[in-house]
């Protein structure tokens, strides 16, 4: 019986990969433009870590964690998101001291043991970007905008979503007064509602029930609740958004899974993927830090995009649109004493930067030739026996077939150097 990989977990196959590549190259280059730098960290952490700062009553912690006991006994967890171990990092290793304010960036595998469907898996992909050290709202805008360019460069176009959630000297008014409209509706609404409503009232606003929602359109707004210093920072956030000329719909009932957000938050959403909307989320969690044991009033603001939702969302709105991994040059020989001769002609070729394919059995002509079109090679340079007595080749274009003669003769560095002049894309 063959074996086959857990439900949730995906493999990533050659056809998808070039999506991947290309999405997380636009990212990293984008990410670099902005000047944040890479920071890795380990998939495994304390369970403590992800209970203390995504919130214990949460759905990630209270059910999605893959959580379990090592060989020492200790609870470890396979990390469900990254800003967590990205904080630890920083507070570990001290890097506030290094730079007064860090931009940092990440790209990974995160796991949560959610219902699989499409676009949500177990094992999933996030490249997430935090900045921590400053709470001024121009970088709420700014990290905004960043994640609009990566997915206007990528060719995809989603809407977004802001929200304020307020801060700790302003939610808990906003959180009674839910309550007390959650009280009211308790027979209206469903068991988990009511669990939570005890729990982590904001948490019921997520609700997928219909039933639910329909209650929760009269529901309090956070945005009529926010102290004055929120309420600025919202206004002041917006006012960047403007002149960035980046459009945003207000949401005030958007409210994120896990607990950590402060003020600006934000989801970039698509109706391209049935339920699962969000390709990108975050906001700002400027108290994180300090309850993480790091520097009290340290600010922080971050958001994550979901690289499989991308990759599915290039599929259907870009054809997948993404440069070509095809060979410049499929190199031809026939016969034994052609592939000797051609042998260490390729691996210069593909030294001096040039995509480069061979077929090293010397099967037929045809058979080559078909090889070089499954390659999508531009060029083909076709070396039999009779082109060996003449000490020269075939240099073919592939899409207008037509041909001429290269001079094999000289030293390699010359018939190399005529080969990329000829060859080479433009700019290469
Ligand atoms: P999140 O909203 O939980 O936020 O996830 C961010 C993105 O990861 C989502 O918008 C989605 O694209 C992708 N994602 C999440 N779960 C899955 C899944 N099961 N399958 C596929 N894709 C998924 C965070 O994780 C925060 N750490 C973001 C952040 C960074 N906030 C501040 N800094």
């Amino acid at each position: 019986m063959t074996i086959q990989a857990l439900k949730g977990f995906k493999d990533i196959l050659p056809d998808e990969v070039r999506a991947w590549q290309h999405i997380e190259a636009t990212a990293r280059e984008i990410f670099h433009r902005f000047g944040f730098t890479e920071i890795r960290v380990p998939i495994l952490e304390k369970t403590e870590l992800f209970a203390r700062s995504i919130g214990e009553a949460t759905d990630i912690v209270e059910k999605e964690m893959y959580s379990f006991a090592d060989r020492n006994g200790d609870s470890i967890t396979m990390r469900p998101e990254g800003t967590a171990s990205v904080l630890r990092a920083f507070i570990e290793h001290g890097l506030q001291a290094k730079l007064p304010v860090q931009r940092l960036y990440t790209i990974g595998p995160m796991f949560r043991h959610e219902r699989p469907q499409k676009g949500r898996l177990r094992q999933f992909h996030q490249m997430s970007v935090e900045v921590l050290g400053l709470d001024h709202p121009r970088l709420d805008a700014e990290l905004i905008a960043m994640g609009w360019l990566i997915l206007d460069e990528l060719g995809l176009s989603v809407s977004l979503q802001i929200n304020s959630l307020g801060c700790p000297a302003c939610r808990p008014a906003y959180k009674e007064a839910l309550v007390n409209f959650l009280a009211a509706r308790k027979e209206l609404i469903c068991e988990d509602c009511q669990r939570r409503s005890l729990t982590n009232p904001l948490r019921v606003l997520d609700c997928k029930s219909s039933h639910c929602q329909e209650q929760y359109v009269a529901a309090p707004s956070i945005l009529d609740h926010l102290c004055p210093g929120c309420s600025e920072h919202f206004r002041q956030t917006k006012e960047s958004l403007d002149l960035l000329a980046i459009p945003y719909a207000v949401n005030p009932f958007m409210v994120r899974g896990l607990d950590y957000y402060t003020r600006t938050t934000f989801e970039l959403v698509t109706d391209a993927l049935g339920a699962q909307s969000a390709v990108g989320a975050g906001g700002r969690y400027d108290g994180l830090v300090e309850k993480l044991g790091g520097a009290k009033n340290m600010p922080g603001i971050g958001f994550a995009m979901g690289m499989e939702r991308l990759a599915l969302l290039m599929t259907q709105q870009n054809e997948g649109g993404c440069p070509d991994s095809a060979s410049d040059l499929f190199v031809a020989a026939l016969g034994e004493e052609a592939a000797v001769a051609v042998f260490p002609l390729v691996h210069f070729l593909r030294r001096k930067g040039l995509r480069v394919a061979m077929d090293l059995e010397g099967k037929s002509l045809k058979s080559q030739m078909k090889q070089a079109d499954r390659a999508k090679a531009r060029y083909a340079l076709i070396l039999g026996e009779e082109e060996l007595a003449r000490g020269e080749a075939v240099l073919r274009d592939m899409t207008s077939k037509e041909q001429q003669a290269v001079p094999l003769a000289g030293a390699p560095e010359g018939l190399c150097a005529m080969l990329v002049e000829a060859i080479a894309p433009k700019g290469k």
